[in-house]
């Protein structure tokens, strides 16, 4: 007999509702290798207030090392509630949000997929009015993931008898092309179109990262590029959402947008995305955030997690058909009226209302 391919996939469970939503998608991940013909092996690793409160740091060099040996790392979510938890009384560098920005650093993960798909079956659940003929949107941000303001040095100091905080925005071109040639090769299989989004009006960086993208353009003449203000694109994607293909912006721009763009599709509990080094080698994970409020309640929705997995399966293991197959199953759960309490919207008509732990099962049943 053949010997079957063996995934080695890294687990960050993390805080909040993290573990709930990765058991759901290690469900979802074990069916689909048993329907496609592949095992996993996952190794479990300590990130955010879980490393805290077992080493005192978010994230340790041992964890780095292991995650380097798996093929991909599937994350939950980090995070706590920084009014109540302990984490929050730790100096920045040692809170759960340091290890996120530390993995993504060690990693060289610059370049992380975000992508905002309006199921047509959420069409009630988006909060934008509806145009003739319903919203159809289908938009994905490449946002630059390891420099910008997140990276540069920061200080808080006494100037003049002022508290007075700095923080740095740079980059160089190297950081700006890769990453627009991520956008580019992205368009490239969709509808080859890239909006660059900047604040060129008044950034250096921003001039920089337009002349860039715009040289990188000339090797991708079949994808058309436009160039859009920042605060401009924040209203568009309300406005018309419709006319964005693929988006590219810096890290804080980017984590702006994205969230922004996750909640017109009806519930930020969808949104899936990938950071990519320049290997194979990524870290998936929903775009939402460890939402205390309901951790460990079996309310919180796994489809992003269970659809960054996908894309982990897709990106990272070039298992296409084992990605369409997860992907299909998630759209025939929606179809037939499955959601988690937040997908349903005021008027819920004929729709099942499920559980974190069911939802996932739910998926399986359709693998
Ligand atoms: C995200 C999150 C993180 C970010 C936080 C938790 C540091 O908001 O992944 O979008 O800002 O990148
Ligand atoms: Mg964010």
């Amino acid at each position: 007999m053949a010997e079957q391919k063996v995934l080695k996939i890294g687990v960050i469970a993390g805080d909040g509702i993290g573990p709930e939503i990765v058991r759901e998608a290690r469900k979802v991940l074990d069916c689909t290798a048993r329907k496609c013909g592949f095992d996993i092996e996952y190794t479990d690793l300590l990130m955010g207030g879980a490393s805290i409160d077992v080493y005192g740091i978010p994230l340790t060099d041992e964890t780095i090392e292991k995650a380097k040996e798996s093929g991909a790392v599937l994350m939950g979510s980090i995070g706590g509630d920084a009014a109540t938890s302990p984490w929050y009384k730790l100096p920045p560098e040692k809170r759960p949000e340091a290890g996120l920005l530390k993995i993504r650093k060690s990693l060289g993960l610059y370049a992380n997929l975000r992508p905002a798909y309006l199921y047509p079956e959420l069409a009630a659940s988006c909060p934008l009015a509806s145009q003739d003929g319903g919203r159809s949107f289908d938009l994905i941000i490449v946002r630059e993931l390891t420099g910008g303001l997140y990276f540069g040095a920061r200080h808080t100091e006494v100037v003049d008898g002022l508290r007075t905080a700095t923080d740095t925005m740079t980059y160089n071109e190297a950081e700006i092309r890769r990453i627009a040639r991520t956008a580019f090769e992205t368009a490239r299989k969709r509808r080859g179109h890239v909006t660059s989004v900047d604040k060129a009006n008044v950034l250096d960086t921003s001039r920089l990262w337009r002349a860039v993208v715009e040289e990188t353009a000339q090797e991708y003449p079949d994808v058309t590029l436009s160039h859009m203000l920042v605060d401009n694109c924040a209203m568009q994607l309300v406005k018309n959402p419709e006319q964005f293909d693929v988006i590219v912006t810096e890290n804080m721009f980017g984590d702006i947008l994205s969230d922004e763009a996750s909640m017109i599709t009806g519930s930020i509990g969808m949104l899936s995305s990938a950071s990519l080094n320049e290997t194979s080698f990524g870290l998936y994970e929903p775009s939402h955030g460890s939402a205390p409020d309901i951790a460990g309640k079996d309310l919180a929705n796994p489809i992003a997690t269970i659809l960054s997995a996908a894309m982990m399966l897709r990106y990272s293991f070039n298992l296409e058909e084992a990605a369409d197959c997860i992907e299909e199953a998630v759209r025939r759960t929606l179809q037939n009226g499955y959601r988690t309490k937040d997908l349903i919207p005021a008027e819920a008509g004929d729709l099942k209302c499920c559980s974190c732990s069911e939802m996932g099962s739910v998926i399986c049943g359709y693998i």
